[in-house]
């Protein structure tokens, strides 16, 4: 069968090739690929910037961004053939640390985790995979054509958790929020923004493109302003940063109301320097009891919020951020990147 790899490490060595056929072990689901979505961890494995082969294979199916239909479920997996599924992307750490051992291998303490097309285990960039099935959601049927954005709402699903279980720690009653970069996990983290109630205002440097008009039909507000004036000027109770741009990181950081939090979600290169005042910022940070929090990946509970929310959403508007679909055998043009691109998705059929 076909499927997306890449040696990991090597810049130029993505490939669209044959590789064989899965075999469904014990308990395990045989799932046809629909789609996956690229993201920007998939452009750093691509470069050659990173990612890992799994254990004594040189090449590396890519894709943790996915989207399948059942194939073949053993009985008492709770799957039926049909079934529209998603793959959960992280596996626990062998040994296993606590978090892993509580189902929590979105915190694994031990880095010895391992994750779907990323680190040492092939992903779903492939027409046919096959996974355990206590790591597959099923989804809504009628999710047919915006499922693919289950896992970016995974991990927006997981830094809204963080939110409220970081701010639950004294009286929390947040009114304004503000994200930072309108791609896909901006545009996800102001939905569930908008679905909370709240007051959601988003930041971003473009001002034309289907950015703009994205934000405003949920409901929320656009700015592309200088970013120092505009935290400023809003004073947002949580800042989702989505960009991983240092100078952003640190406006967001300081510019919070009091009791503010700030959840990173951006994966920056490493390198970037910035000259910043380290007592001022201390003294905000303290005298406001601010929080700043990293959040990475996302645990089933995680994928159960995110199945929720989706269903919830316009689909249009779901559709509407799905930009670019290339078919399976030009992949590579997914990973460069086009203007106005928010979703760029890779289909894996022949009908989509
Ligand atoms: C994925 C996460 C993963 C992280 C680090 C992100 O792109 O969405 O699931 O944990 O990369 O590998």
């Amino acid at each position: 069968m076909r499927a997306v790899t890449v040696r990991p490490l090597v810049t130029g060595s993505l490939e669209v090739r044959d590789v064989p056929d899965p075999v469904p072990g014990r308990g395990e689901l045989l799932v046809e690929g629909l789609a996956v979505g690229v993201c920007g961890t998939d452009k750093e494995i691509v470069a050659g910037e990173y990612g890992w082969a799994p254990s004594g294979q040189e090449h590396l199916v890519l894709g943790h961004e996915s989207l399948g239909r059942v194939r073949h479920a053993p009985p008492g997996t709770g799957f039926d053939t049909g079934d529209l599924v998603v793959g959960v992307v992280r596996r626990p750490d062998p040994v296993p640390c606590g978090a892993c051992a509580h189902g929590e291998f979105d915190m694994c303490r031990n880095g010895r985790y391992t994750e779907r097309g990323i680190k040492q285990r092939d992903g779903y960039a492939a027409r046919l995979w096959t996974v355990e099935s206590d790591y597959v959601v099923r989804l809504d049927a009628a999710l047919r054509d915006v499922g693919v954005l289950m896992e970016p709402t995974t991990v927006v699903a997981k830094a809204w958790e963080q939110i409220e279980r970081v701010g639950g720690r004294a009286w929390f009653e947040p009114r304004r929020v503000l994200v930072t970069g309108a791609g896909p996990i901006g545009l996800l983290a102001a939905l569930l923004g908008v679905q909370r109630g709240l007051d959601v205002h988003v930041l971003d440097r473009v001002t034309t493109g289907p950015k703009p008009g994205l934000v405003r039909d949920l409901g929320a507000t656009y700015h592309s302003g200088d970013s120092d004036q505009v935290i400023s000027s809003l004073r947002p109770d949580v800042v989702i940063e989505a960009t991983g741009a240092a100078s952003l990181v640190f406006d967001a950081m300081a510019g919070t109301d009091t009791y503010g939090i700030v959840c990173l979600t951006g994966v920056s290169p490493k390198g970037r320097q910035l000259s910043v005042d380290a007592g001022t910022l201390n003294r905000q940070l303290v005298l406001e009891n601010d929080v700043v929090v990293g959040s990475v990946n996302a645990n089933l509970r995680h994928y159960r919020q995110a199945a929720d929310a989706l269903a919830k959403a316009d689909q249009g508007w779901l559709e509407r951020m799905i930009t670019r679909r290339v078919p399976l055998e030009k992949a590579g043009v997914a990973f460069t990147a086009q203007d106005d691109d928010i979703k760029v998705v890779i289909s894996l059929t022949e009908d989509r």
